[in-house]
């Protein structure tokens, strides 16, 4: 079964508040939206990332900056004004009529760039095993409480073992996840499983891990820096081992 990768990368990055879209914050001399595909890319036969429109061409650049990524069948694409409509439109494009569109697609969000890989298999295995679509989820650690209202009282603590936080890739049935974007396309989702479960299909959970945390506030960046050097140097390691066993 064919599988495609859509890695949202079009958000402007408002939180992080960066001078660059956040896909282009430098990360140990890599961009986080190259981390991001790096990390999906040996589960995909292809990959289309989301750009902002006015960044299309430097995300083009810092991919075309890794060399493990060269040769790999990927397209940079304008995405939409929000999350939902970015992963829209990369669905269409892999359905273009002039493609064989894939059997799964998994989506992907740039932001969180540093999934460990394992998870990414997980979730294709379960989809590939029958499940329509098949997400990454982590138990809640902290307390959870109803906001408070106009006179400042909390409302009632939540019981957080009956809730989990959802985390990327998200991996679906090709044609279920274009069915609902299309059927749902004015739904304001936060992921993309809300709209593949609303169209009636059956969605389950894998097991997240704590790498795959969204990069959103600067408060973030000391933990994805970590991952990245700690990345590089089993790069350098594996690059060093093989130099060694060249005769
Ligand atoms: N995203 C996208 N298209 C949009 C908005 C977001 O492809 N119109 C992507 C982001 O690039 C990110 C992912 O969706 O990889 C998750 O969104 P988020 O973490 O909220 O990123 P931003 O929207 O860029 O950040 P902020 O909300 O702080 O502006
Ligand atoms: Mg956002």
């Amino acid at each position: 079964m064919s599988t495609a990768a859509v890695v949202t990368a079009a958000g402007s990055g408002s939180r992080l508040g960066a001078d660059v879209p956040k896909a282009l914050f430098p990360l140990a001399g890599r961009a986080l939206v190259a981390w991001a595909v790096l990390r999906v890319a040996d589960a995909c036969d292809e990959i289309v990332v989301t750009a902002p429109a006015t960044h299309v061409a430097d995300i083009e650049v810092a991919l075309a900056a890794v060399p493990e990524l060269a040769g790999r069948p990927m397209l940079v694409i304008p995405g939409g004004a929000e999350r939902q409509q970015s992963v829209a439109v990369a669905i269409e494009a892999l359905f273009a009529a002039d493609r064989t569109p894939p059997d799964i697609v998994l989506v992907h969000d740039a932001a969180r760039a540093f999934q460990d890989p394992h998870v990414t298999h997980a979730a294709i295995a379960a989809v590939r095993a029958g499940a329509d679509g098949a997400i990454p989820v982590l138990e809640v650690v902290d307390t959870l409480v109803e906001a408070a209202g106009a006179t400042g009282e909390l409302g009632a603590t939540v019981d957080r073992d009956g809730l989990r936080a959802v985390q990327t890739p998200q991996v679906f049935r090709a044609e279920a996840l274009r069915a609902a974007h299309r059927d749902h396309s004015t739904a304001q989702a936060t992921d993309d499983a809300q709209l593949v479960r609303a169209s009636g299909c059956r969605v389950v959970a894998v097991d997240g891990h704590e790498s795959g945390f969204k990069v959103t506030r600067p408060s973030d960046l000391p933990l994805a820096e970590h991952y990245a050097n700690e990345l590089r140097a089993t790069e350098l390691l594996a690059s060093e081992l093989s130099v060694e066993e060249k005769p």
